[in-house]
């Protein structure tokens, strides 16, 4: 059965987009979250939300639940998500990492979008990169079989081994791998801000996408 999705018109505050840590205890029903069993995509790192929202309007048949680390941009996040008054949106403030583990069923996730991740250039700073080898694992886990996984970046050398990493992961499969020419697309066409901001830059975009193998 399927429940009403939330009255668009009902969503006035932010106790109705927003996934509070303080009020969950474990793996998220998704049907209780959105109030429907629409398939659910997730943003990791949404920054302030252009491909988030623009994806929830462009999919009312889907669902999105934007996760976001930084208080800075949760909360224009969070605002631009209210102003826009759709129903089949979700943000949460926490680390990607930690709300995966803890909160995210097994094989329950139609797809996971991480555009320009940052990217930590020092050397000793890599630790800090959120796309590691189990951080692939983790996202595989929490794929439904068929599900697919989209990267970008402008930075080459954390593509490469996002792609290494990834390539080596036995539950997924690498359906595209390419590399985006400035002056070949239109920055403003772009789906996220780094995205149209790098563009404009003239620096090279660097995409991938898996998707989880339908058997082990
Ligand atoms: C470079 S910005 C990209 C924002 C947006 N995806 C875009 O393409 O315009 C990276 C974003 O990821 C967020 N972020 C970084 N590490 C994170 C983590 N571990 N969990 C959740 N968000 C994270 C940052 O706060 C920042 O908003």
């Amino acid at each position: 059965m399927t429940l009403p999705a939330i009255d668009p018109l009902a969503i006035t505050s932010s106790s109705d987009i927003e996934i509070l840590l303080s009020h969950c205890d474990g793996p998220l029903c998704w049907e209780h979250v959105f109030g429907n069993r629409y398939p659910v995509e997730i943003e990791i790192g949404s920054g302030k939300g252009k491909f988030i929202i623009r994806s929830a309007h462009a999919h009312p048949d889907k669902n999105f639940l934007g996760i976001e680390r930084a208080g800075k941009f949760y909360r224009i996040l969070k605002e631009r998500a209210l102003r826009a008054g759709i129903s089949n949106i979700r943000i949460v403030r926490c680390d990607a990492a930690y709300f995966l583990r803890k909160y995210i069923p097994a094989a329950s996730v139609h797809a996971y979008h991480i555009y320009f991740p940052d990217p930590w250039p020092k050397k000793r700073h890599h630790k800090r990169r959120l796309v590691t080898q189990e951080f692939i694992a983790l996202l595989s886990e929490t794929l439904m079989p068929g599900g697919h996984l989209f990267f970008a970046t402008d930075f080459r050398e954390y593509f490469e081994i996002i792609t290494m990493h990834a390539r080596a992961c036995p539950t997924i499969q690498e359906i595209l791998c390419t590399t985006i020419l400035p002056g070949t697309v239109d920055p403003e066409q772009a789906p996220t801000n780094y995205e149209r901001k790098y563009l404009m830059q003239g620096r090279e975009i660097y995409k991938a996408a898996y998707i989880k193998r339908l058997s082990p």
